[in-house]
């Protein structure tokens, strides 16, 4: 049964550490690929969307072997041996990418370099997002793609060749696409240059130059080098601040918590969620700063506030606590105010449209939501009631969901959880063990 019945919890209790971070795991199997020689990296995320990555990698001719013995088999170390960023070849099938954004798009970058033909597609979710977003800058430098309804969605296929540097100013703030042109501005002549409109997570810009890549970064401009052999590194990947954060938002919420979360990446690019429930009120205490490799981590130690307060969201917080829309619903509806996000329009072409699937479900809840066109308002504090809730197939709205039903009073039924394997297998192990 894909479904899941959660009461409200007296209980939330201990310590533990997040699975590896979703988006470095990608991107360390991308680098590696694409670099010459033997990578080995440690503490990899083994979950649908970041295995999308790799499968797609071996069915473009890279070995990699996987070192299983990680916690449950949900993380693990693999080696990668790469033949260098013109050693990939064409696939002889369709590339499946799964439910995953990430995949999908900076392979498109990839791709469009390699002197090959290849098709990329997804599930149903995915042949929903949009692609016009990559496909557009990427023609500009030269690659060949045409995609299902006048470009714009996945299936796409691409006929990559030469490319050559291009200046591009992004309409929309995402590390998906700036990581997919920085991917290509690898294989094109001269330097390329990308302008964001707000600062979104730098986990490429941070990660490529270690294995070789000319990046500069200045402000909202990065520039990539064409040409430079990529070298294979070791990688430790941090902990998964976007799977942690379902956690700190929880213990804020239950009475007489206190949860210590190990190891998780801190990138500010991926933290905004803190700043925000700091604003509300939130009693959150971060120690032991060090960092792994290129990313900063932290240890955090999170107990129940007494009282939260309403805040206001605008366009530029968003890109920071992007994935963490979901869950900073949920700490709406508990506190005193209207909560505003506005400049959130990004949140309609997720995994779903999360500003319709979190105002419908909470709503179902009790919750008192007003949704706009960018974003929504959440009037607290609201008394939750359990419900029949839907994860529409999204791991984040299946997890957001799972913590308003430890808040509200009676029985909640979430469907559609086994979603949560997108990112975060094991989930409600954890959950459960917090909770009794
Ligand atoms: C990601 C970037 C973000 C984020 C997604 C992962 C990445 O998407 O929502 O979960 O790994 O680069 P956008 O770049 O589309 O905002």
């Amino acid at each position: 049964m894909d479904s899941i019945e959660l009461n409200k919890t007296k209980r939330f209790k201990g310590e533990f550490s997040p699975l590896p971070d979703k988006s470095i795991s990608h991107r360390a199997v991308i680098f590696s690929s694409l670099s010459k020689g033997k990578s080995v990296i440690r503490n990899f995320l083994r979950s649908e969307d970041t295995m999308s990555t790799l499968n797609a990698f071996r069915k473009l001719g890279v070995e990699i072997e996987e070192v299983k013995g990680g916690e449950r088999g949900f993380s693990g170390d693999l080696i990668i041996n790469g033949n260098g960023f013109y050693g990939l070849k064409e696939p002889l099938n369709v590339i499946d990418c799964g439910n995953s954004g990430t995949t999908i798009r900076l392979l498109s970058g990839v791709l469009s370099g390699n002197p090959f033909f290849s098709v990329l597609t997804g599930d149903e979710s995915l042949r929903k997002r949009p692609m016009a977003r990559v496909i557009n800058p990427l023609t500009q430098m030269g690659a060949e793609i045409i995609a299902r309804d006048e470009n714009r969605y996945p299936p796409i296929a691409i006929k990559g060749r030469k490319l050559h540097a291009i200046k591009y100013t992004m309409p929309v703030a995402s590390a998906q696409v700036k990581s997919a042109l920085l991917l290509a501005g690898l294989y094109a002549d001269g330097e390329t240059e990308i302008t964001e409109p707000v600062k979104s997570r730098d986990h490429t810009e941070r990660m490529l130059p270690a294995f070789g890549a000319e990046i500069t970064v200045d402000g909202l401009r990065i520039t990539i080098k064409g040409g430079p052999e990529l070298e294979a590194i070791d990688i430790h990947v941090p902990g998964d601040f976007s799977s942690a954060a379902f956690f700190l938002a929880a213990a804020l919420l239950i009475n007489n918590s206190d949860i210590t979360i190990k190891g998780v990446g801190m990138n500010p690019t991926r933290t905004g969620l803190i700043s925000a429930l700091k604003e509300m009120g939130a009693d959150i205490e971060i120690t032991n700063r060090r960092s792994v490799y290129v990313e900063p981590i932290a240890d955090i130690h999170c107990r129940g506030s007494a009282e939260l307060k309403a805040i206001t969201i605008g366009k530029e917080q968003i890109p920071a606590l992007i994935d963490e829309f979901p869950i900073l619903c949920v700490a709406a509806t508990q506190a005193t105010g209207i909560t505003t996000i506005r400049g959130a329009e990004e949140l309609r072409v997720k995994e779903s449209d999360r500003i319709k699937t979190m105002a419908n479900e909470l709503r179902k809840m009790g919750a008192e939501i007003e949704e706009f066109e960018d974003g929504l308002s959440i009037n607290g504090k609201a008394a939750l009631k359990g419900a029949p809730v839907e994860s529409y197939g999204d791991h984040r709205i299946a997890m957001a969901m799972a913590i308003a039903a430890l808040i509200a009073d009676g029985t909640t039924t979430i469907h559609g959880i086994s979603s949560v394997n997108i990112s975060f297998p094991g989930f409600f192990e954890i959950l459960r063990k917090l909770t009794s």
